[in-house]
This record gives structure tokens, sequence and C-alpha cells, in this order.
């Protein structure tokens, strides 16, 4: 279905690799309701060369950056601006953590791995808002998303250093989000159901986790395709005064104890 909700607005999105990221989807249904954008991803995703298929599908550029290099950053923010003079939305969807990609432990984390997990993870946000900010580059009421999870609150056993990651990455959004107030700009987290994606099939026992979020939620598990939906919806100006949030976008999961589902499959067992 098509609103129109973003026509005329223009953005960068990050972190697109393949049609089973969440940012593929934000883009394709960006492109639906109307919206121009940058894709961008780090250098060496580009050796894929999936991107290109979706730049192609939704008109864009595709603009390389490391979203750890400040430098990288700049040369994105430089050309998005003499693309479109100024910008009204950005998703960042991006994620990594060295030690669970190095099957690394909670109980016996690599420092040096743990350092570029939250550079990549958390503090690129950071760096992203900053060259935002910087350039004073967003129209009034813009709309500026990360893609956060539940772990950050809770613990998930395997979700490794990517929970503090997370943790870190909703309160920049929080911190950021206060002064980019005063620019009329919003930023939010959404904490996302799991999705077997790149990113979320790095995590052991992805499955497990994945079909027992889905017995938890009363509305099941979120696709990343409804994910996109509310990403549109919070680009839109239907969204324009919530700012500092951590949403979940989960089927109803960070709210329940426990559900009946999970109570009968443990009733069986016994
Ligand atoms: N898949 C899930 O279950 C799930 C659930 C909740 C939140 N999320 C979050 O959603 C976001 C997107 O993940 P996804 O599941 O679509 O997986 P994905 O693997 O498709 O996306 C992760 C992206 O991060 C990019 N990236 C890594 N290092 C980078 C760097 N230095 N600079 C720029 N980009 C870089 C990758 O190239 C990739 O495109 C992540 O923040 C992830 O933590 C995922």
């Amino acid at each position: 279905m098509n609103y129109a909700l973003l026509q005329g607005k223009k953005g960068i999105i990050f972190g697109a690799l393949n049609d089973q990221s969440i940012a593929w989807k934000v883009a394709e249904r960006c492109h639906e309701e109307g919206a121009e954008f940058i894709l961008s991803n780090a250098p060496i995703a580009m050796r894929m060369g999936e991107l290109n298929t979706l730049a192609e599908k939704t008109g864009s550029e595709v603009i390389p950056a490391d979203a750890t290099s400040t430098e990288d950053l700049e040369k994105l923010f430089d050309a998005a601006v003499a693309k479109f003079g100024k910008l009204d939305f950005i998703l960042h969807s991006i994620g990594m953590s060295v030690n669970i990609r190095k099957g690394k432990p909670y109980t016996d984390l690599n420092y040096d791995y743990l350092q570029k997990g939250w550079d990549v993870s958390a503090v690129s946000f950071h760096k992203v808002m900053k060259m935002a900010w910087d350039k004073d580059c967003m129209n009034e009421w813009g709309s500026i998303l990360a893609l956060t999870y539940i772990a950050a609150q809770r613990v998930f056993p395997n979700y490794g250093d990517m929970a503090d990651n997370k943790a870190f990455l909703e309160s920049i959004a929080r911190s950021f989000g206060y002064y980019f107030g005063e620019k009329k700009v919003r930023v939010n987290t959404i904490s996302q159901s799991p999705v077997m994606t790149k990113a979320g099939a790095g995590v052991k026992g992805i499955t497990g986790f994945f079909n027992f979020a889905d017995h938890m939620s009363p509305l099941g598990n979120a696709d990343a395709l409804d994910c996109a939906n509310y990403c549109v919806a919070m680009f839109s100006d239907l969204t324009k005064m919530v700012t500092m949030q951590n949403l979940f976008h989960d089927g109803g999961f960070s709210m329940v104890g426990v559900s009946q589902k999970v109570v009968d499959k443990y009733e069986e067992e016994l």
C-alpha cells in the first residue's frame, strides 16, 4: 500500500547489504512512499555488489562509507548536501560484534574486538549525527532513526557484547536527541523483533531465539517489512513530536512475562 507519506523527502539509508537486510526493505518502502535517498554501506560490503540492484530499483545513488570513519562520512554528507540540499531522514541500520563473529563468550571478551564492535554498532551513530549537526543539514521536523534490540534491557545469552553496544546506542540516541530538539529534529531507536538476516544469523542459537520470541509475542514476531513500515511512519510528518524514545516494535514481546504457548510447551515436556 502506498500512502505517499514521504513525498518530497530526502535522506540517507545506511546498512542495506542484501535483500534480507532490514535497511533493504526500508529503502524499498521509502521509495514506494515517494522519498529520494542515498544508499550507503561499508566499502567492504560493496564487493558483494548486491546494493546496485537496490539502487537501480529505487533510483538511488550508492556512496560507500565506513560509518566509523569521519573522513568517509564527511564525503558522504557533502555529496548528500550537494544532491539534495537539506535532509529529512537518516536510517542507521548498522551492527557488528567481532567477539560474536569470533565466537568469544561474554565471560571472555577480547577488548580490542569490543572496542571495534562498539565503534561500529554505537559510536558510529554519534559520528553520523555529529556530521549532520556540524553541516546543519537536517530540515526542521527531520527524523533520525537507529535499529536496536531488547538485549539492551534484558539478558539474552549469546547476544554477548552486542547487548552493551545496543545499550550504548540507545543512550546516544537519547543524548543527541536532546540537542537535536533545538533544531526541531527527532531522534529515536526502534527495538525490533529478531529477523533472519546476515547480522541476525551471526548470533548463536538464532533459530531457537526466533521461535521463542514468536511464541512469546501476542502478535508474533514483526518481520523486516513490518519494521520498514514503522520506519516510514517515523520518517513521516505523522510522528513529528516523538523523540528520544526507544520504540519497541516486537509484536508485544517486551511486555509479556510468559505466554500460554510457552507454558504449554513446558507442560508437555514435564
Ligand atoms: N536481525 C535481527 O534480528 C535484528 C533485530 C533487532 C535489531 N537489529 C539491528 O538492525 C540493524 C540491521 O541489521 P540487519 O539484521 O538488517 O543485518 P545486516 O547484516 O543486513 O545489516 C548490518 C549492516 O551493517 C553494515 N556495517 C557493518 N559494519 C559497518 C561499517 N563499519 N560501516 C557501515 N556499515 C557497516 C553491514 O555491511 C550491513 O549492511 C542492526 O543494527 C541490527 O543490530 C537486527
